[in-house]
């Protein structure tokens, strides 16, 4: 079984040594130990008082021992934090450089729906509990127990009888709460109460990104109920864990607040034994320290509690770490020409297969054309060459070389691709634009732009091609995907993969669009995939895709004379271009 991932690894990890942590929480448990002399003083004065009516010398000098002791716990403190704040920076910097380098080198595809929000919690608030964990939890835990520990000694020093009946009581408050905490534990309550509230917050994502559907279908209360179940199972597991809790608690806090209680019939009971003004004197500071000891004590609760936050956090952090990276072997085999090959090439996403055994080559200066029923693959075929996902059989070549040994740049550097469902960043008209290729003047964007249909919407925009997208500004699906043509077009790589790169577009722009595409696909290697079967119609190859194996395959002419897949799918787009015009026609007459 995998070792379960703590704190600890994420240290390794960071490849950061421990020297200042350790430094950090020395001074801060010393500072912290030092902290008591107050109290010791107070002793030292009431003693004084009490056998010699007087402050002898030798109590004020110890005075002004324990006022130096209360700026050295401050200057030590100061120093501990430092040191301990500096080492979690240092630490975070590492992490998160580290984690962007491994992110940079993940397959593409692991950039989708919920690691996508993943990655941004874990580079976001993670980081912070990591640092809160290192400059303020992890050294207030180890000065806490450092001074309940040097408070014991003290109280054990002073009157063993009165020392071992607080620890007695510590040990009793501290028992029960850690047995409940083991049995909640045990019961599995910690994992269920995390795995509710990541039920919650899923259902709740659902519900407001599914809302127009819910409102437009009807299907409110349907949908709500998933959400509203997950927060009444929350509300149900976390009523019967605190009733399980509160007991542990209560008991804990009661026997830590009152330790000055149980102190006192036993000292009253030392007392009727040696009645003294020496142990008079111990009975005093007792009942003074003994209440002092329950803050640090009580803190030890809050502690727990903060750890449990920060396994989630390490768990959340691994899963990204874990992630296998994309294995480039750079070989020297020169790369000739742009040719694109599949050799036996299957995949899947999960369990079932969804590519079986895909074998073409696409020419450079070619149209390869990807046809096929909805799901049956093609887009997948596409993302396999950027390696969005490597296949789980055969392989990919571009110019001979296997893409798996081609370095990541250069394979990128290589291939301009408009997706299904393109996606634009927040930031202006121009750098959406220009992102295509480093270096590209404004000259540049405009032309890329112009061929792709989308300068004159643009420049209608409110600050043109400066204007924020996603920011007021929201453009419609066939205004973005005509941007992600301009890209590909200003990127101008060897090879182009349009997955409907013109599909939402209307019928003039369309026709526009496909002339500059066809202008653009000169000596390049072209896959495009399309379900308006008019646009591939002069593709040099045709690849009929079904249920993800290669079904035909040709040129136009020839599917049809073999009256397969293509056939009808072709009979069924021509039906609906004639049925579409017959509603044209009969609206205009
Ligand atoms: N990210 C993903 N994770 C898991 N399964 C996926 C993913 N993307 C696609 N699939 C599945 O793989 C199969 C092929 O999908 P693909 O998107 O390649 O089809 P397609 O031929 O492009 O369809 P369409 O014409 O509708 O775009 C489908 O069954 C789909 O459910
Ligand atoms: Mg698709």
């Amino acid at each position: 079984m995998k070792k379960k991932k703590s704190i600890k690894d994420i240290i390794s990890y960071s490849e950061i040594k421990k020297g200042q942590l350790v430094g950090g929480i020395l001074f801060v448990s010393l500072g912290m130990i030092l902290s008591i002399c107050p109290i010791l003083v107070i002793y030292k004065v009431i003693k004084s008082l009490f056998l010699y009516g007087k402050l002898e010398q030798s109590t004020i000098q110890f005075c002004t021992y324990g006022l130096a002791a209360v700026v050295l716990s401050y200057c030590l403190t100061y120093i501990g934090g430092i040191l301990c704040h500096k080492f979690s920076y240092v630490l975070i910097a590492n992490l998160k450089k580290k984690i962007l380098f491994h992110i940079g080198n993940l397959p593409l595809g692991f950039f989708t729906g919920d690691n996508k929000s993943k990655i941004r919690q874990v580079l976001g608030s993670d980081m912070n509990q990591i640092e809160g964990y290192f400059s303020h939890q992890l050294p207030n835990l180890i000065s806490t127990l450092a001074l309940i520990l040097a408070m014991i000694i003290v109280m054990l020093k002073i009157n063993l009888i009165l020392g071992l009946t607080t620890l007695l009581i510590i040990f009793v408050g501290l028992g029960i709460q850690i047995a409940i905490m083991a049995k909640i534990i045990k019961s599995g309550g910690l994992e269920k109460n995390f795995a509710i509230l990541d039920q919650i917050n899923s259902a709740t994502t659902e519900y407001v990104k599914g809302m127009p559907e819910v409102k437009i279908f009807g299907t409110g209360a349907k949908s709500f109920k998933t959400f509203s179940k997950s927060v009444g199972e929350y509300r149900d597991f976390t009523s019967s864990m605190t009733s399980m809790i509160r007991p542990g608690f209560v008991s804990f806090r009661m026997f830590i607040l009152s330790v000055a209680t149980f102190i006192v019939p036993v000292g009253i009971l030392l007392m009727s034994r040696n009645n003294n003004l020496d142990f008079a004197t111990v009975f005093i500071f007792y009942l003074i320290l003994a209440p002092a000891i329950s803050v640090p004590a009580l803190k030890l609760r809050d502690f727990a509690e903060g750890m449990n936050l920060l396994n989630e956090v390490v768990l959340r952090i691994y899963e990204i770490i874990d992630q296998k990276e994309l294995a480039i072997e750079n070989s020297e085999e020169e790369i000739k020409g742009h040719d694109l090959e599949f050799e036996n090439v299957s995949f899947s996403y999960g369990d079932e297969e969804v590519l079986k055994n895909i074998s073409f080559c696409a020419k450079q200066g070619e149209v390869t054309a990807l046809v096929g029923y909805s799901g049956a693959g093609k887009s997948t075929i596409g993302t396999l060459i950027p390696r969005f996902y490597d296949p789980s059989e055969g392989s990919i070549k571009i110019g001979g070389v296997n893409i798996k040994n081609i370095p990541m740049n250069a394979l990128m550097e290589r291939i301009a691709f408009v997706f299904q469902d393109s996606d634009l960043i927040t930031d202006t008209v121009f750098n959406n634009v220009a992102m295509a290729k480093t270096g590209s003047t404004k000259e540049d964007v405009i032309k890329a732009c112009e061929k792709a249909r989308c300068h004159d919407f643009i420049v209608k925009l409110p600050d043109g091609y400066d204007t924020v997208l996603g920011k007021g500004t929201y453009l419609s699906g066939g205004e973005k995907q005509r941007i992600a043509v301009a890209r590909a077009i200003l990127k101008d790589a060897p090879i182009l993969v349009l997955d409907e790169a013109t599909s939402f577009a209307d019928s003039e722009n369309e026709y526009l669009m496909q002339e500059a595409l066809s202008e653009l696909v000169k000596d390049k290697t072209v896959i495009m995939i399309a379900h308006r079967l008019n646009t591939i119609e002069h593709a040099n190859q045709i690849l009929v895709i079904s249920d993800g194996k290669i079904a035909e395959r040709g040129k136009h002419e020839d599917l049809i004379l073999a009256d397969g897949i293509y056939k009808r799918l072709f009979d069924i787009y021509k039906k609906t271009n004639i049925w579409q015009m017959d509603i044209e026609g009969s609206e205009n007459e």
